[in-house]
């Protein structure tokens, strides 16, 4: 290749560049020249065959016309870009000055709310909240709460079992009063413990698989049965209004002793009661008592010295009260018909 070659193929090189319209075409011409098997690749790898005395001359100016048209070919590629760039501007005007779309403002889970409101009237009454695992040990989830393996109160609660031996999703947020109780002990405790539960059962307008429950212990000297109906009581009536009715009824449960349960009677009015209540006009919305020696112990406490009580609620049964919601499966279907009214 002779130097004139050189030089023709710098102009044909150049001349194809200008005709360049587009970043398909400046690709096509990168690779025409530049690529494995390009022409000024080519040239350039030609330098060791030219004989000796023209080699340096060639060299040069094959240098020369490589980086010509890497210059060139830069400036082209940044003013094809720059026109695309107007091209799309012009054919999609940005007004500015049009107001912003405003943002959908979200808003909390009824759920959410719910325990919000039974967070501030326990607080107000003293209470902390206290977190505890969704994941726990059959020992905590029942052991510890007086349910020796095997024993039949166990049948109470549907249980999902792991993969892990001995690993269950809770059943109820029971289990975190042992470790509210190992943490504190020989301390008071008043806490509220709120939190995911999971059963396996039938999935029914009154019954879904998960569900919030928030659970609550006290313990200290000389706390009695009446401490528990009084506090239920009033929270209760700050929960519903003064005017609902809260009955009381004995019941069994193998961490309490004296066991019982809480109703709420259902509005008069509402067509749905019969079905929701099985026709009694009550719904239950917990059950509590008085803590179990065994479980005291368990926890670390001394059932001579102290006593306690304890309680597990349904806060999703309770918004279902104060809005005679009567399916409790619109919980978790995210249907925003359902939760935009909340
Ligand atoms: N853990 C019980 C349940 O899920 C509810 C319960 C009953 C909790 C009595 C308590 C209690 O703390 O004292 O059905």
């Amino acid at each position: 290749m002779s130097l004139d070659a050189l030089t023709d193929l710098e102009k044909q090189a150049l001349a194809e560049l200008a005709a360049c319209a587009d970043e398909a075409a400046l690709r096509a011409w990168n690779t025409k020249y530049f690529g494995d098997k390009g022409l000024m690749k080519a040239a350039l790898s030609k330098i060791g065959t030219i004989p000796k005395e023209q080699r340096a001359a060639y060299g040069q100016e094959a240098n020369r016309v490589k980086v010509a048209l890497t210059t060139a070919s830069e400036a082209k590629q940044a003013q094809v870009k720059e026109a695309a760039l107007a091209a799309s501007l012009s054919a999609n005007p940005l007004d500015v000055t049009l107001p912003g779309r405003p943002r959908p403002r979200g808003r909390l889970h009824p759920a959410t709310q719910i325990l919000r409101q039974v967070y501030a009237i326990f607080a107000d009454m003293g209470f902390q909240v206290y977190r505890t695992r969704e994941v726990e040990t059959e020992q905590y989830n029942f052991e510890y709460l007086n349910m020796p393996e095997h024993h039949p109160a166990r049948d109470m609660w549907d249980t999902f079992f792991t993969t892990t031996p001995g690993v269950v999703l809770r059943t109820h947020t029971s289990p975190g009063q042992i470790h509210v109780m190992r943490e504190s002990a020989p301390n008071p405790v008043r806490v509220i413990l709120p939190g995911m539960c999971y059963r396996y059962e039938a999935i029914t307008p009154r019954s879904e698989i998960q569900f919030y429950q928030v659970e609550g212990l006290a313990i200290g000297e000389g706390i009695t049965m009446a401490d528990l109906k009084g506090t239920i009581t009033a929270f209760a009536h700050r929960m519903f209004g003064p005017d609902r009715k809260v009955r009381i009824r004995s019941s069994y449960f193998p961490f309490t002793e004296p066991s019982i349960e809480v109703d709420i009677d259902w509005p008069k009015d509402d067509p749905n009661r019969d079905r929701l209540t099985k026709g009694t006009g009550w719904l239950e919305i917990m059950g509590a008592g008085m803590v179990h020696p065994t479980v005291l112990r368990h926890g670390g406490y001394d059932p001579d010295q102290v006593t306690g009580f304890a309680f597990g609620m349904g806060p999703q049964r309770m918004l279902m009260l104060q809005h005679a919601i009567d399916d409790i499966r619109l919980f978790w279907q995210n249907d925003l018909r359902f939760l935009r009214q909340f």
